[in-house]
C-alpha cells in the first residue's frame, strides 16, 4: 500500500542488494585507497572503534537519561577529557564542540568573554591570524565579533616575528595559530611568539588540526598556548569524509578554564555528574554533551595506542610525509617553496606552478588525473600563499609500497603533461562520475527549490 503511494519500484532481494552494493562501490574512502588529503588527516581508523561505537549499550543511550543511569559513559568521557589534558598540557576540557571550526568559535567566544569580564571588551577587538591559516580561523574570529589582522609568513614559512611585533598592541585580544603550520613547518620560535602575545595582555589559541604531527612528542600547553581545540576525527581517527562526523573539544589553561562551555562533567567521589558551576562559562555550544560516538572512538583509539603508540604514530606520519616529499620534489616542474632544507612534519606543500607554466596543465587537472589512477586527489590551492599549491598528508597508516605507487602515478602524470596533455584535460574518465561541467556545478541552481521552499 505504502509502496504504491510513494511510487517505490517492486524489486527482488538480489536486485536491491546489487543496487546498493554498486552505489557503495562508486564511493571513494580510506577503506578503498590512499587518501592523502592534506590538512584533513584521512588516516585509516581501526575497525574495533566502529564496533564499540555501535555497541547497543552505547547506541541506545539517550542524552536526556538521568545521570544515575549513564555513569558508565560519563566515566569514559571524564577519563577521555583527562587524556586530552595530558596530551595537550591543558588543565580542563569541554567535549561539547562538534567540529574543529566549532571549537575555534568556542575558543574565540571564550577570549571575548574573558575580555568582557576584565572590562576590555570594547578595546580588544583584534584577532591576529597568519596568512597561511586555514580559512575557518578568520571565519571563527569574525563570527565571535573580532576584526582579523593578518600577519605574513617569512621566507622560511614561519610567522614573521618582526611583522607580528608591529601588529601586537593593547587592541589585540588573541592570536590563532596551528603548529606545525599549514605548510607542515614547525614554528620553532613559538615560545617567543607566546611571550610577545602575553606581554600585550592577549591570549594564544592553538588550532589542533595538525596535532597528528606532534601527539605524544610536544604539547601546545608547554609551547605557551592558553586555549586549544582538537580535531578528534582527524588525530584520533573517525572516518569523516564528506564533512562529518566530527568532534572539536576545547581545552583551557589556568584562569581560562572558568570560561569553558557548560555543563561539564565532574567527578565527586566515585560518581560522575554535570556541573554548571564555572564562573564565567560562555554556556552551551551543543544541544547535548558533544558528538558521543566520535568521543568514544577517540577514547578507544587512545587506549589502544597508549602514550608510546601515539608518539610512534606521529613519528611515522612525519617520516611518511618527508619520504613522499623527497620523492615528489625530484619530479620536473614540482618545487618545494620556503627553503626545501627545512624538514616538514606530517604534511608538506609543493608548488606545481612551474609545471603549469611549462605545459599549460594546471594542478587541478593533475589532481583529477590522479583519480583515474585510483587515488584520492590531494588538497589543492591551499594554503593561499603558495601558487598552484599541492598539499599532501600520507599519514602513518600508509605503507611505503602505497606511497611509492602514489609517487609513481604522479610521475607518470607529470610526464603525460608534457607528452599527452589532452589526456589529462579530459580526466577523470575511469571514475563513476567523469569530468563535470564546473561552471554548471558551481551555479546554485540545485539550491533554488529548497531556498524557495525555505522562504515560504
Ligand atoms: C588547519 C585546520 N584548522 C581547522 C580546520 C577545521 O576543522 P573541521 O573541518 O573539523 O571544522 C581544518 C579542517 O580541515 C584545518 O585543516
Amino acid at each position: 500500500m505504502i509502496r504504491r503511494e510513494i511510487g517505490l519500484p517492486r524489486v527482488s532481494q538480489p536486485q536491491i542488494v546489487r543496487h546498493y552494493t554498486r552505489l557503495s562501490q562508486m564511493n571513494f574512502g580510506v577503506d578503498t585507497g590512499t587518501y592523502p588529503l592534506g590538512s584533513c588527516t584521512m588516516k585509516y581508523s581501526p575497525k574495533i572503534m566502529e564496533k564499540i561505537a555501535a555497541h547497543p549499550q552505547v547506541k541506545h543511550l539517550h542524552p536526556d537519561q538521568p545521570v544515575d543511569t549513564v555513569q558508565g559513559i560519563l566515566e569514559i568521557l571524564h577519563e577521555l577529557a583527562g587524556f586530552l589534558e595530558e596530551i595537550t598540557g591543558m588543565d580542563r576540557f569541554s567535549l561539547q564542540p562538534a567540529a574543529g571550526a566549532q571549537g575555534e568559535l568556542t575558543g574565540a567566544l571564550m577570549i571575548r568573554e574573558f575580555n568582557r569580564s576584565r572590562g576590555e571588551l570594547k578595546i580588544r577587538r583584534e584577532m591576529i591570524i597568519p596568512d597561511s591559516a586555514h580559512g575557518t580561523n578568520p571565519a571563527s574570529a569574525r563570527m565571535a565579533g573580532f576584526a582579523v589582522v593578518e600577519v605574513p609568513s617569512d621566507e622560511y614559512g614561519y610567522v614573521d616575528v618582526e611583522a607580528l611585533k608591529s601588529v601586537l598592541s593593547h587592541r589585540t585580544a588573541g592570536m590563532m595559530l596551528t603548529n606545525p603550520n599549514t605548510l607542515g613547518i614547525f614554528e620553532k620560535r613559538i615560545r617567543e611568539v607566546a611571550d610577545m602575545t602575553h606581554e600585550v595582555g592577549a591570549l594564544l589559541y592553538y588550532d589542533g588540526a595538525n596535532l597528528n604531527a606532534i601527539a605524544g612528542i610536544a604539547r601546545p600547553g608547554d609551547m605557551g598556548f592558553d586555549l586549544v581545540h582538537l580535531n578528534l576525527h582527524k588525530t584520533f581517527g573517525t572516518p569523516h569524509g564528506g564533512g562529518g562526523p566530527g568532534s572539536g573539544p576545547v581545552g583551557a589553561k589556568g584562569e581560562m578554564t572558568d570560561y569553558l562551555p557548560t555543563p561539564i562533567i565532574e567527578r565527586v567521589g566515585d560518581r560522575y555528574r554535570f556541573t554548571n558551576s564555572l564562573k564565567h562559562s560562555i554556556g552551551r555550544v551543543h544541544p547535548y554533551h558533544g558528538n558521543i560516538a566520535v568521543l568514544l572512538r577517540a577514547y578507544v583509539y587512545i587506549r589502544l595506542y597508549g602514550a608510546e603508540g601515539l608518539r610512534r604514530a606521529a613519528e611515522i606520519a612525519v617520516l611518511n610525509s618527508n619520504y613522499m616529499k623527497a620523492r615528489l620534489v625530484k619530479l620536473p616542474g614540482i618545487e618545494l617553496p620556503f627553503h626545501p632544507e627545512i624538514p616538514r612534519k606530517h604534511e608538506f606543500v609543493a608548488s606545481f606552478e612551474s609545471l603549469r607554466r611549462e605545459t599549460g596543465v594546471s594542478l587541478k587537472e593533475v589532481a583529477k588525473r590522479l583519480m583515474d589512477r585510483g587515488f584520492h586527489p590531494p588538497t589543492v590551492y591551499f594554503p593561499l600563499i603558495v601558487p598552484e599549491a599541492f598539499m599532501a598528508e600520507p599519514t602513518e597508516t600508509e605503507s611505503k609500497e602505497e606511497i611509492d605507487r602514489y609517487c609513481e602515478a604522479l610521475a607518470q602524470i607529470v610526464q603525460e603533461a608534457r607528452t599527452q596533455p589532452e589526456k589529462i584535460r579530459e580526466a577523470p574518465r575511469e571514475t563513476s562520475v567523469s569530468r563535470i561541467d564546473e561552471a554548471r556545478a558551481s551555479r546554485p541552481s540545485t539550491m533554488i527549490p529548497s531556498y524557495t521552499w525555505l522562504k515560504k
